[in-house]
């Protein structure tokens, strides 16, 4: 994330932030839907938070895994070995598992905001759906056989990033903040 990136965090955090606090005190609560099928949805949403931390954790595996000498400071050697062993394993397996898990994680957000609310959906709940499709379609594109490097080259730049997991946190926090019975 470049500077570009950081002051449009801001100014997003700004904005949310004003947003969130005109929207407390003036606009009427999103409602909570009831019965069985909003536990369903809940059940969806808790299932979905953990898939979304399945498919972020293998960047900052690969950072850690990257620094062989670091595990070496806390481990001694053979320990460090076993360790980065183990490591890559689940790296393996995070990879092998990374685009079936963010099609299923969307569809279960998707499906948690269905069966929740009782459609009247705020506006950070709102935008918590754009940037997780968004996620979804470029991760699709990147696996997708491109004819043109360009877009190709396009998705992974916009895929990747720090920035959307920090707006799908923050949107999503505030949103479910604006959310009562
Ligand atoms: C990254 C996306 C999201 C995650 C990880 C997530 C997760 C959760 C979790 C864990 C709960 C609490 C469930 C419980 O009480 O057992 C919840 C509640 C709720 N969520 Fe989401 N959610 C997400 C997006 C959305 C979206 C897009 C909507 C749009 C309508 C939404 C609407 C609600 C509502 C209405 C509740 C019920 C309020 C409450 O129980 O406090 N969520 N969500
Ligand atoms: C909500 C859904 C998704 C989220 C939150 C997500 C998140 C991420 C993140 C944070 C990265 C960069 C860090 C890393 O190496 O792990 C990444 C890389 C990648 N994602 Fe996704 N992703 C999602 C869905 C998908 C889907 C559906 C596909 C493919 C069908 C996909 C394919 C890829 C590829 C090819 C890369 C980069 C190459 C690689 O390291 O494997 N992603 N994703």
């Amino acid at each position: 994330m470049g500077r570009k990136g950081i002051r449009f965090l801001v100014a997003v955090l700004l904005f949310s932030g004003g947003y969130f606090l005109y929207a407390y005190f003036n606009l009427p609560p999103t409602r909570e839907a009831k019965g069985i099928l909003a536990e369903v949805g809940e059940g969806m949403g808790t299932i979905a938070g953990w898939g979304m931390v399945l498919l972020f954790c293998r960047g900052p595996l690969k950072l850690l895994l990257n620094e062989g000498p670091f595990g070496r400071r806390f481990f001694p050697t053979g320990a460090a070995n076993h360790v980065q062993g183990v490591g890559h394993t689940v790296l393996l397996w995070l990879n092998r598992t990374h685009p079936p898990l963010g099609v299923i994680t969307a569809l279960l957000i998707a499906g948690h905001a269905a069966f929740s609310s009782r459609g009247n959906i705020n506006l950070f709940l709102l935008l918590t759906l754009v940037v997780v499709f968004w996620q979804a379609c470029f991760g699709l594109f990147l696996k997708s056989r491109m004819p043109f490097q360009t877009l190709r080259r396009y998705s992974y730049g916009v895929h990747a990033q720090l920035l959307t997991g920090c707006l799908i946190l923050i949107f999503t926090g505030l949103g479910h903040l604006l959310v009562g019975d």
